[in-house]
């Protein structure tokens, strides 16, 4: 084991976990058994991130983040493990032991950041061989400056099978670490190959300067266009913005958020060095939260086709509950900003980003669009959804200048358009209070608002609330174990993910090791710990009693034997028989 339980053990006393979690978000109801704060995690107008104090937990019911104090600087401050242990040592004024133990993953994570390097490297060097002639003449064709190739440390993979392979082995890379990185890949003969071949070659770099990953663009049509690095130890594409290490340090706090890689370059090449882009997948609530740290006012720059305007009207629902001011850009005719600053320059883009408009025009433009205002239905289709999109304007004096806007638009009566307005935020205003008593009231007591955790939750719900009833008392009364000992065993859980908690659980009370929250963060993942404190959370709902966790045990049984019953469909019509008589006798009440 890294560090031992006597170390943990006064680590954990030395901690205050909701001071700690109050440097990076407001607490209310301070000093109580469980304060409430508005989740650092994930963006939200209403609290539902619970602190308990008794366990050195915390679990939001808002987006399912969990754990004790070493979990929550791992995640806040994207350390690992023991960085995050050392992070809260600094802070108790304790040592870190002596002499720890590298444990594996964190060299595979080292490992790794080097071999990514050493490739960023090898690509780079390549774009100035003779055999990248063409991708020189590429580059010349899209415009890229030499300082903007070096800026970008952009590379070209060899149309080679392994000149990477080759290359890294006499760095001391071994076939399997390259695999592990999605540097490279076996083939079916048993070689390993390179997985980037004849593709220009975008390092990704994160925040602190590593690069983690890479794509790599064809140079001519053939597909996939893009290849990305799949997720590895050092990457989770979701988690990174293209160019933010570049980006972040804008004065102004304002980012544009682009479709790819070589927009992002077109526009810093144009000046406009605070342009970001997702990286080959769907906008993630995680970039959001990234985005929030580095900047106050984003401005969507999405290609005009549909599909872009789709990707727009997605990302402006997922960051409605941001606090971040938004801005859309129209890009004319399809054509994304790499296009426009080639072939309009940049003085248009400029153009371009100052005539952004915010996200209630945005709407309006777009609930234009779909009707023909110059007749009286589609005059008032448009109406309808304008009152429901300024509705949602909180600042009046906005509200009255799109009111008024509208009214002499239409042709309307301004009044009776307003009226349709306050009606509508009224309505609002009642839902959005029945929903927060709701949601306060369910924090308060404890109760989910969403499903179990459990991956195996959905179609198992009545066994999953068994099974969290029994592994939450447990962890508060471990000597029922011995008392339930004749009803329940591994094989009476029904989950998988459910039996595996069980198993580590009782594991640690037949062997006597602490069952606090802190030592099972060396073993466990952030999914794990989250769940552990969400049933550390369950805990304080529940009787907690003996009984309960027998009743719950016989739940389990029978839901298994459900789960076990044959199928009906593939039996013959003996054996249909046969459990026909069964059922009967089963059902038979009882003393006839
Ligand atoms: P150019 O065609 O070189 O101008 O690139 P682009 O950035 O304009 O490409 P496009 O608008 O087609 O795609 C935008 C972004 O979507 C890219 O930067 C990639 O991140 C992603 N993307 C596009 N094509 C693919 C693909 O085939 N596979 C994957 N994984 N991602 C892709
Ligand atoms: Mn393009």
């Amino acid at each position: 084991m890294r560090f031992s339980e006597s170390f943990l053990s006064e680590l954990r006393a030395r901690t205050d976990i909701e001071e700690l979690i109050g440097k990076y978000t407001e607490i209310k109801h301070r000093g109580t058994r469980t304060p409430v704060a508005l989740c650092p995690f994930h963006t939200e107008k209403t609290p539902s991130f619970v602190i308990y104090r008794d366990t050195m937990s915390y679990y939001c019911f808002g987006c399912g983040a969990g754990g004790d104090a070493i979990t929550f600087i791992k995640n806040i401050e994207r350390l690992d493990y023991t960085d995050a242990v050392r992070f809260l040592c600094e802070k108790a004024g304790m040592n870190m032991p002596l002499d720890p133990v590298d444990d594996e993953a964190n060299r595979l994570r080292r490992r790794c950041y080097e071999a990514n390097r050493e490739a960023a490297r090898f690509f780079h060097a390549a774009l100035f061989t003779e055999e990248a002639k063409e991708v020189r003449a590429y580059l010349d064709k899209r415009r890229l400056s030499p300082e903007t190739v070096k800026h970008f440390g952009l590379g070209f993979a060899p149309d080679r099978w392994d000149s990477l392979v080759k290359h890294m082995k006499t760095k001391g890379f071994t076939e399997n670490e390259l695999v592990l990185f999605d540097l490279a890949r076996k083939t079916s003969k048993g070689g390993t190959i390179d997985n980037f071949r004849n593709r220009l070659m975008f390092p990704i770099i994160d925040l602190r300067g590593n690069v983690i990953a890479f794509g790599g663009r064809v140079l001519d049509d053939s597909k996939p266009k893009y290849l990305n690095s799949k997720d590895t130890p050092v990457y989770k594409k979701s988690q990174h913005l293209y160019a933010l290490n570049l980006a972040k340090n804008n004065a102004e706090r304002r980012l544009i958020l682009c479709e790819g890689y070589m927009d992002v370059i077109a526009m810093h090449q144009a000046g406009f060095t605070n342009a970001v882009a997702g990286l080959g997948t769907a906008f993630t609530k995680e970039q959001i939260s990234l985005l929030v740290r580095y900047c106050d006012e984003l401005t969507l720059c999405f290609d005009s086709d549909e599909a872009g305007k789709k990707a727009t009207k997605r990302a402006l629902s997922m960051l409605s509950e941001s606090p971040l001011k938004l801005k859309i850009m129209h890009l004319a005719d399809g054509k994304d900003p790499d296009e426009i600053i080639k072939t309009q320059g940049k003085e248009r883009m400029k153009n371009i980003i100052s005539s952004a408009v915010n996200d209630t025009e945005f709407a309006l433009n777009d609930a234009r669009s779909r009707y023909d205002v110059t007749t009286e239905d589609g005059k008032l289709g448009f109406l309808n959804e304008a009152v429901t999109v300024l509705a949602d304007v909180n600042n009046a004096i906005e509200r009255d200048l799109y009111a008024s806007k509208l009214a002499s638009e239409l042709d309307v009566e301004k009044k009776a358009l307003e009226a349709q307005i306050r009606k509508q935020m009224s309505f609002r205003k009642k839902a959005r209070e029945n929903a927060q008593f709701g949601d306060a009231l369910k924090t308060v007591l404890g109760e989910e608002k969403k499903t179990s955790p459990n991956p195996e939750a959905a179609g198992n719900v009545r066994a999953v609330k068994a099974e969290e009833i029994i592994l939450a008392t447990l962890l508060k009364h471990p000597d029922y174990l011995k008392k339930l000992s004749g009803f329940l065993s591994a094989d009476t859980f029904v989950t998988e993910y459910g039996k595996k908690f069980f198993t580590d659980i009782t594991e640690r009370i037949t062997s006597g090791r602490s069952l606090e929250l802190f030592s099972f963060g060396e073993s466990n993942e952030n999914e794990e710990m989250a769940y552990l404190s969400y049933l550390l959370a369950k805990g304080e709902t529940i009787a907690n009693s003996l009984e309960e966790c027998r009743q719950c045990a016989a739940t389990l049984t029978e839901e298994k034997s459900k789960k076990n019953a044959p199928d009906i469909k593939g039996l013959s019509s003996e054996e249909y028989l046969q459990l026909f008589k069964n059922k009967r006798r089963n059902n038979k009440p009882e003393g006839v």
